[in-house]
C-alpha cells in the first residue's frame, strides 16, 4: 500500500515524522495496551529497582557489594549501577553517534537494512517484521561487537566517527560486563570465573533503539513486554523515560539518571542459575513529544555454547529445571516465536519436553 507522500516507508522514524494517527498495523488490541494509568511511579526509594554503587567493587565492601548484586539479581532481576567505570565521555560519544546516525537523511540510513535476523550488522525496524502482526514504534540498528576485529569492517562509517567511538564504547562496556560477571558468579557461591567459563567463545551484540515521537502513545509500544534472552544486558537510556520493568504484579518506570546502566539479567543467566537468578519482563513505551533513544548491550554466549543448569546449583529441593541447549537453537527460537508474554524459556524446561520424557522412558 502506499501512502500519501509516496511509497511505503520501511522504518517507522521516515513515517512518525508526518504522522498524526498511528497506523493500524501499529495499533494494539484493547486488552494489550500499555493502559497508561496503571503505572506505579517510583516516588519512594522502596518503588524502584536498586542503585548499586560499584565503586568498591574492588574495595573492602567488596563481599557487601556482591551480596547487593545478589539480591537485585534474586529478586528484582534489575538493577541499576554507578561509579560503573566506563568513562562519561565514552558513553556521551556513544549516545551522541547514535543520535547522528538516526538523524542521517531516510537514504543514507537504509544503506544499513536488512530484516534477516541472522545477519550481524543490520539496520530494521519493529522486532521482527517477518513473523510479528501487530509492529512496534521503533527502528534499531543492531551490530555484533565482539571479537571486535571479526565485524567493525561491516559497521556503517557514516557518521564518520561513528567505527571508532562505538568500538570504544563496546570496550569499555566489555570491561564492564567481565567485572559483573566475576561478582555474579560469587553471589552465586562459585568460583568467579565460573560463568565466564561457560560462555564459549563468548559474543557482545549491541543496539542502538530509536523510539520517534508517537502522536497517540497509549495504542503502541516502543518494544512489548518481553525477557532478554542472552546472558545479561547492560542498557544505557536517554533523559526521556520510556523503560518499564514488571515489579510484583505491577508495571514500574525505570526513569533516567545520568551516567547509570541499567543492568538486567537474561535467560541465559536464568538457565545457569537454575532459576535463582530471575530474567524479568520489561517493556519500552514512547512519548507524544520526544524521540527516545537506549543503547542495550546484549552480552551472551557464543553460538556453540552448551547452556545448562550449573550442577553445584542442583540438588533433590532445587532439581535441574532446564535441559541442555546450544546458544544458536535458543536464539532462533526466540527471533521467530515473535515478543510474547511467555518466556521462551518455557520451551527448554525439563518437564514441557515431551519429546525428551518420551526418549528417557523409551
Ligand atoms: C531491549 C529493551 C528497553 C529500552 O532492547 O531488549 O528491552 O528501554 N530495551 O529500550
Ligand atoms: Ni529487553
Amino acid at each position: 500500500m502506499s501512502t500519501a507522500g509516496g511509497a511505503k516507508k520501511m522504518l517507522v522514524s521516515d513515517l512518525a515524522s508526518s504522522a498524526t494517527h498511528v497506523p493500524s498495523n501499529y495499533i494494539r488490541p484493547v486488552l494489550e495496551r500499555p493502559n497508561l494509568t496503571n503505572i506505579q511511579s517510583p516516588i519512594t526509594a522502596d518503588a524502584s529497582i536498586p542503585l548499586i554503587d560499584l565503586e568498591d567493587l574492588h574495595g573492602l565492601s567488596r563481599s557487601h557489594i556482591i551480596a547487593q548484586i545478589g539480591q537485585a539479581c534474586q529478586e528484582d532481576g534489575f538493577f541499576q549501577i554507578k561509579n560503573h567505570g566506563v568513562p562519561e565521555t565514552t558513553i556521551g560519544k556513544a549516545m551522541r553517534t547514535a543520535r547522528e546516525f538516526f538523524r542521517l537523511p531516510e537514504s543514507e540510513r537504509l544503506k544499513n537494512y536488512s530484516d534477516d535476523p541472522s545477519k550481524s550488522t543490520r539496520l530494521s525496524t519493529s522486532f521482527n517484521v517477518k513473523t510479528e502482526q501487530v509492529s512496534n514504534w521503533r527502528d534499531f540498528l543492531r551490530l555484533h561487537c565482539y571479537p571486535l576485529r571479526d565485524y567493525v569492517h561491516e559497521w556503517p562509517t557514516n557518521p564518520l566517527s561513528f567505527r571508532e567511538e562505538v568500538a570504544e564504547y563496546c570496550s569499555s562496556v566489555r570491561g564492564l560486563v567481565l567485572r559483573l560477571l566475576e561478582a555474579i558468579s560469587e553471589s552465586l557461591g562459585l568460583p568467579g570465573d565460573h560463568i565466564s567459563n561457560q560462555l564459549g567463545k563468548h559474543a557482545q551484540h549491541m543496539a542502538m533503539n530509536y523510539y520517534p515521537p508517537c502522536p497517540q502513545p497509549e495504542l503502541t509500544y516502543g518494544l512489548p513486554s518481553h525477557t532478554d534472552p542472552n546472558l545479561i544486558t547492560i542498557l544505557l537510556q536517554d533523559d526521556v523515560p520510556g523503560l518499564q520493568v514488571l515489579r510484583q504484579g505491577k508495571w514500574v518506570a525505570v526513569n533516567p539518571i545520568p551516567n547509570t546502566f541499567i543492568v538486567n539479567i537474561g535467560d541465559q543467566m536464568q538457565v545457569l542459575s537454575n532459576d535463582r537468578y530471575k530474567s524479568v519482563l520489561h517493556r519500552a513505551l514512547v512519548n507524544e513529544k520526544k524521540e527516545r533513544i537506549s543503547i542495550p548491550t546484549f552480552y551472551c554466549p557464543s553460538p556453540d555454547a552448551v547452556i545448562g543448569p550449573t550442577s553445584e546449583l542442583i540438588d533433590e529441593s532445587h532439581p535441574a529445571v532446564y535441559k541442555r541447549f546450544t546458544y544458536q537453537e535458543y536464539y532462533h527460537k526466540f527471533w521467530n516465536r515473535g515478543l510474547a508474554t511467555e518466556s521462551c524459556l518455557d520451551m527448554f524446561k525439563i518437564s514441557s519436553s515431551l519429546y525428551d520424557l518420551k526418549s528417557l522412558t523409551l
